[in-house]
């Protein structure tokens, strides 16, 4: 890892360093396109096999089969993307822990404005134990409800969500509200047993604990989030058929993809 050399590097969670293999696997990866030739017939049969290896990798990491993956750039493109697409109504409410990332909060605070929702918080850096988690969690919920946001690891304290648990707690409810979870520091930094597999939409990305580049993320999605939510920022690539005349999404979790990054 170059950016070890010389000097102490403390991960804190906002960048990985780069190890030399990434690297240069990355410039492998230009050279191969630039020879194939970009946008050239021969390039696409070796683009689709390299994406749907990544996408089964990253399933294995996440224990979830390969069309729950949808590929983002970060950890926001892939909170906000399925959560804009979520089938809300005026008057549900979002119910959001006071450990999230200001950027996932302003997402939900502009989704509430536009969408006449209302917004609750539910203590999570005060509780000393799961029970008391699920506890604050369990006060939290109001009947309208629709949606939880909780990070899978607290980036301001570093302890860790019961995500399993929390998942069972709300699919015990009636109107089952959907799990959102900010996983930008769990993956790659711990096991993530089921959490990622029970949530509606676990977000992440490459840069952080995963030790990969910036600019490639990974979200994953339940089957429910890919029954009932609509793409919302739209490209090619969402696009089941392009020569199509009607506009047919992706029903696995392409559907949430754009276009050239
Ligand atoms: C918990 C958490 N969520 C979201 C982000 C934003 O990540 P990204 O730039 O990949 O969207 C960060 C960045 O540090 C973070 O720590």
């Amino acid at each position: 890892m170059p950016a070890l050399t010389g000097k102490h590097y403390f991960n804190y969670g906002g960048q990985g360093p780069l190890p030399n293999d990434s690297l240069a696997a990355m410039v492998a990866c230009w050279q191969k396109l630039q020879q194939l030739g970009p946008f050239g017939r021969d390039v696409w049969p070796w683009l689709n096999l390299e994406l749907s290896a990544l996408r089964k990798a990253l399933s294995q990491l996440c224990g979830v089969p390969p069309q729950r993956i949808t590929l983002t750039e970060n950890v926001s493109s892939g909170c906000v993307l399925p959560l804009w697409g979520l089938p809300f109504e005026a008057g549900d409410r979002l119910l959001i822990s006071n450990a999230e990332h200001p950027g996932v909060v302003a997402a939900c605070r502009e989704l509430a404005r536009r969408q006449g929702l209302a917004i609750d918080f539910f203590p999570v850096q005060q509780v000393r134990s799961d029970s008391e988690l699920l506890e604050a969690l369990n006060q939290g919920l109001q009947a309208r409800t629709r949606l939880v946001v909780l990070s899978h690891l607290l980036w301001n304290t570093g302890v860790v969500m019961p995500i399993a648990a929390v998942a069972q707690q709300l699919q015990a409810k009636q109107n089952q509200p959907w799990l959102l979870v900010d996983a930008a520091q769990s993956v790659g930094s711990l096991e993530l047993g089921d959490a990622a597999a029970q949530a509606d939409i676990y977000a992440f990305t490459g840069h952080k604990w995963c030790c990969g580049p910036e600019g490639l993320g990974a979200v994953v999605l339940s089957e429910r989030v890919l029954a009932e939510a609509n793409p919302t920022l739209i490209g090619w690539r969402s696009l089941s058929n392009e020569s199509e005349g009607s506009s047919s999404w992706h029903k696995d979790g392409r559907r949430f993809e754009v276009a050239t990054s």
